[in-house]
C-alpha cells in the first residue's frame, strides 16, 4: 500500500478525508475517547478493508458512528429507556446496542450478520466535522492492530497502522483517552465498562443487568491492549527488569495522577502503555480503585494482562 496521508483538521484536510471515505478508503480520525478507524458503514468492501488493516477477527461486529439522533433512527429502533440515554449521554462517550431498523443500509459485516447494530454519537468536533463533510454513518473501531494498545495521539495511530489505510486526522490527543461504554441487550446489560461511568447510566436505568454471554460484546477477548512484555497487576513497586506505571503520589516510571485522578488517569493510561511498551520491558501497575471510571481502567488493565 502507498503511504498513509497525515491530514490536518482544516477544511481542505477533512474534504480530502470525506473524499477518501467516499472512494471506500479507511481514515483514521480522534473521538474524545480514543482515535477510530474509519470506513463507509454502508461499503462492504471499505469494511472488509477495516478487519483486514486492523488483522481483527470477522465475527468481531463494528460500531457505527453518527453525527446526531436523527441519523441514529435511521439505522436503529429506540425504545423508551434508549431515548433517554441518548439524551443523557449523546454526543458522547457512549454506544448502545440496538435492534436494526428496516432499510438501515448498513454493510452485514458491520454487525457481523446480527440483527442489532452498535450505534455511537461522538462529541469530539473534528468527528462531527468529519461526519458532516462525509455525509453517511462511519464504522469505526479503534485504530490500533487487533488485540494491541488502543490509540490516543495520530503517532499510535501511525505506528500500529501506517503504510495499512490510507490517511490519519490528526486531531490531538483524545480527552477521555478509553473507548466508550457499551450497554444492550434487555433487560439492559452493561456490555463494556468505559468513558461513561455505570453509576450514571443506571441513575436512569436502573441496576444494568451483569452482561449475557449471548450478547456480551464479542470484541471483550480476555487478552486486549496487550503489551509486548508482562503486565502485573497490583504493584506496590517495580521488581528487578520492570518498569512502573503508577497512580497516586509514588516512584515509577510513568505516572497515570499523581493526585490519583481517575478522569487523569484514563486520559493518559493508553499513552502510557505505548511509552513503557516501547521500553521492551516487563510492566508492574500501581492499583487503581475500581469505582468511576477505575472500573474501565481496570478492564483495560486486566485485559493487558492476560494470558495470551
Ligand atoms: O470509544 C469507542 O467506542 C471507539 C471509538 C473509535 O468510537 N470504538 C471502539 O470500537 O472501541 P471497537 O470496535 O474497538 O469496539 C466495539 C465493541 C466490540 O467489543 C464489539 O464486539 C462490540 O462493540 N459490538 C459491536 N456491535 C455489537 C453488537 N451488535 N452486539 C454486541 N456487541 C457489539
Ligand atoms: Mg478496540
Amino acid at each position: 500500500m502507498k503511504k498513509t496521508q497525515l491530514l490536518d483538521t482544516s477544511a481542505t484536510g477533512l474534504e480530502t478525508a470525506a473524499d477518501l471515505l467516499a472512494d471506500g478508503a479507511l481514515v483514521a480520525f480522534p473521538t474524545e475517547t480514543v482515535y477510530g478507524l474509519g470506513g463507509d458503514a454502508r461499503n462492504p468492501q471499505a469494511v472488509a478493508r477495516i478487519f483486514e488493516a486492523k488483522g481483527r477477527p470477522s465475527f468481531n461486529p463494528l460500531i457505527v458512528h453518527v453525527p446526531n439522533m436523527a441519523a441514529a433512527e435511521r439505522i436503529a429502533v429506540f425504545d423508551d429507556t434508549a431515548r433517554a440515554l441518548a439524551d443523557a449521554f449523546w454526543p458522547g462517550p457512549f454506544t448502545m446496542v440496538l435492534p436494526l431498523a428496516p432499510d438501515h443500509g448498513i454493510a452485514s459485516l458491520v454487525t457481523a450478520e446480527l440483527d442489532t447494530v452498535a450505534v455511537r454519537v461522538p462529541a469530539h468536533p473534528v468527528a462531527q466535522a468529519l461526519l458532516a463533510a462525509f455525509g453517511g454513518p462511519l464504522a469505526a473501531p479503534s485504530a490500533n492492530p487487533s488485540g494491541q494498545i488502543s490509540p490516543t495521539t495520530a503517532a499510535h495511530v501511525l505506528s500500529g497502522l501506517g503504510g495499512r489505510i490510507a490517511a490519519i486526522v490528526d486531531g490531538g490527543a483524545c480527552a477521555v483517552g478509553l473507548e466508550s461504554t457499551i450497554v444492550g441487550g434487555a433487560p439492559l446489560a452493561l456490555l463494556r465498562p468505559g468513558g461513561v461511568p455505570v453509576a450514571g447510566i443506571e441513575a436512569i436505568t436502573g441496576p444494568l443487568a451483569p452482561p449475557d454471554a449471548q450478547i456480551t460484546a464479542p470484541g471483550q477477548l480476555a487478552s486486549h491492549y496487550a503489551p509486548q512484555g508482562h503486565v502485573r497487576l497490583n504493584a506496590t513497586q517495580a521488581r528487578e527488569g520492570e518498569v512502573m506505571l503508577g497512580f497516586g503520589l509514588m516512584e515509577c516510571d510513568v505516572n497515570l495522577s499523581e493526585t490519583a485522578d481517575l478522569a487523569q488517569a484514563a486520559a493518559r493510561l493508553f499513552d502510557a502503555l505505548h511509552v513503557l511498551d516501547a521500553t521492551g520491558r516487563d510492566i508492574a501497575v500501581a492499583p487503581i480503585p475500581e469505582h468511576g471510571l477505575g472500573q474501565a481502567i481496570n478492564d483495560r488493565l486486566r485485559r493487558a494482562a492476560a494470558p495470551r
